[in-house]
């Protein structure tokens, strides 16, 4: 599946800010939530209504609400947790579940060391990560949900790169990736280029 790069102006601007080597840690954080809530507002443009029928101040009305209301999110730990906030202040009636990887800094393999998910069988879980490179934890958290029976599921990052496109096309290609920008390549370390560096490291200002 193609990703769906969102171009909207204000989310590419923000991005901009992000990416720049001089933004500081308060600022990169505020930013992560700002562009985790526009993107979350196109990642969940298709979800199904129902009509409901309300009465307003002046008459009844018929009405439109989301259908089910059974959405869940999953921040990959630990970088995830940036954008968590931002989708909720859209979602706030979300179930959260947590799926903790890192990645090891040779082999870029990913590695799991905590896992807490929802009841979501039914539903439509977004897991969101800032940043799909090799796309080893993206896959691997993917992966976690589906043997967990979780099925509707679509992952949401800031930047991908066409490497972690790749392998997420191949392992799971019925999961749709939203993304705010598709990179140009990986560097010899697995770190996008030009990306924004180390997510975690710059949203939690450690090294
Ligand atoms: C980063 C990032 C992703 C992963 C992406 O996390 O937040 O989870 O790397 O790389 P991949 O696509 O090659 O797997 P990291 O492992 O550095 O952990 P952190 O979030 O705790 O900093
Ligand atoms: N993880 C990050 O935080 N940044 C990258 O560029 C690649 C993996």
């Amino acid at each position: 599946m193609t990703p769906m790069i969102v171009e909207h102006p204000l989310l590419q601007h923000k991005l901009s800010i992000l990416r720049n080597k001089q933004t500081g840690t308060k600022e990169f954080r505020d930013l992560v939530g700002e562009i985790a809530t526009l993107l979350c507002y196109e990642a969940t443009r298709d979800l199904p209504l129902e009509e409901v029928e309300i009465e307003t101040p002046i008459t009844m009305a018929k009405t439109k609400v989301l259908a089910g209301r059974k959405l869940a999110l999953v921040p990959i730990l630990r970088a995830g947790m940036g954008m968590l906030d931002g989708m909720l202040t859209l979602l706030p009636a979300a179930k959260v579940g947590f799926i903790g990887l890192y990645r090891d800094e040779v082999t870029h393999e990913p590695h799991e060391y905590y896992c807490k998910l929802p009841d979501n069988k039914d539903g439509v879980t977004i897991v969101v990560d800032p940043m799909l490179a090799t796309g080893g934890s993206a896959a691997a958290a993917i992966s976690m949900l589906k043997a967990r029976g979780l099925k509707n599921i679509r992952f949401m990052c800031l930047v991908a790169a066409p490497e972690g496109v790749k392998v997420m096309n191949d392992e799971h290609p019925d999961v749709p990736v939203y993304t705010a920008a598709l990179d140009e390549k990986l560097n010899e370390h697995g770190y996008i280029v030009p990306g924004l560096g180390d997510a975690g490291d710059r949203i939690f200002g450690t090294h």
